[in-house]
């Protein structure tokens, strides 16, 4: 079977999900396609047998930059095609996204034939969210990874078509609307602080272009998505949010923990 997991990771937890779900699809010899919503066309999609949609939610959707890029460059479905949507979060409450992301998928023709909420480390602290500990992190993770295989062998076996409603996907897909709005002020309040290298990194891999470095500081503009990868990528942790210096996560780092 031809895949194409299409998604995208602000911090990498997302990405973890894309790259173990293709692992175990390998292994089980189908061919795989990974493209992110930053590389722009997904080439081999029009051709999949099976298409996958991921992305992190935000306040309860998935971003509304995600979607859009799905409505406007996920081809329509070949004769056949099926369609398996996930998610990442630090929680299962509110996490609506891959319901969003169903109903465009049969939009464009595809039969939905699995959706999947994986919960992650949260990577979202602002406010009254506290950083998880290790051992929460390790537990999480070890569940989750599990769950990934389980989505994956379902997929290559015979997994049964879904009933995808419409109803309230108006009001969720209004929500990640407001809350790309609200990101883009939010934004606003990162500043990089005296242990800045200008080493350009957060200008590099800012998902919407928003960083810039100038010649006597950092810039923050107008498009930020709040997806917070300047904030965890930061090579010298100079990156602020309203003046507050918060812990970074690091993924990458996790992934190499013993999760036996
Ligand atoms: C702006 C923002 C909003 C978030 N909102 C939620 C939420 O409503 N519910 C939740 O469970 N997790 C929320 N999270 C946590 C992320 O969904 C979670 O850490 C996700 O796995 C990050 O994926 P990524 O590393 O691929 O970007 C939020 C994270 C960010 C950055």
């Amino acid at each position: 079977m031809k895949i194409a997991i299409c998604f995208f990771s602000g911090t990498g937890n997302t990405a973890y999900a894309a790259a173990q779900l293709s692992d175990h699809f390998t292994s089980l010899g189908h061919s795989v396609e990974l493209c992110t919503m930053e590389q722009g066309d997904p080439v081999q999609a029009s051709d999949a047998d099976l298409l996958m949609l991921g992305g992190p939610i935000y306040a309860g959707n998935v971003p509304e930059a995600f979607i859009r890029w799905v409505l406007r460059k996920i081809p329509s479905a070949k004769p056949g095609a099926r369609a398996a949507l996930f998610s990442t979060s630090a929680g299962l409450l509110n996490a609506n996204g891959i319901r969003s992301l169903a109903v465009k998928a049969v939009k464009k023709g595809y039969t939905v034939v699995g959706s999947f909420t994986f919960v992650m480390p949260r990577n979202f602290y602002f406010g009254s969210y506290a950083p998880m500990e290790p051992e929460l992190i390790r537990d999480i993770l070890k569940k989750t990874t599990r769950e990934i295989g389980e989505a994956a062998a379902l997929l290559c076996g015979e997994p049964q078509p879904e009933e995808i409603s419409a109803k309230g996907i108006l009001a969720l897909d209004l929500t990640a609307e407001l809350m790309s709005v609200m990101a883009r002020f939010m934004g606003k309040q990162y500043s990089a602080d005296e242990n800045c290298i200008r080493c350009r990194k957060c200008e590099k891999n800012c998902p919407t272009g928003n960083i810039k470095l100038l010649q006597s500081k950092v810039q923050f503009g107008l498009s930020c998505m709040l997806c917070t990868r300047c904030i965890h990528g930061c090579p010298t942790h100079a990156i602020r949010y309203g003046k507050k210096l918060y812990p970074q996560y690091r993924i990458n780092e996790i992934t190499k923990w013993n999760l036996e």
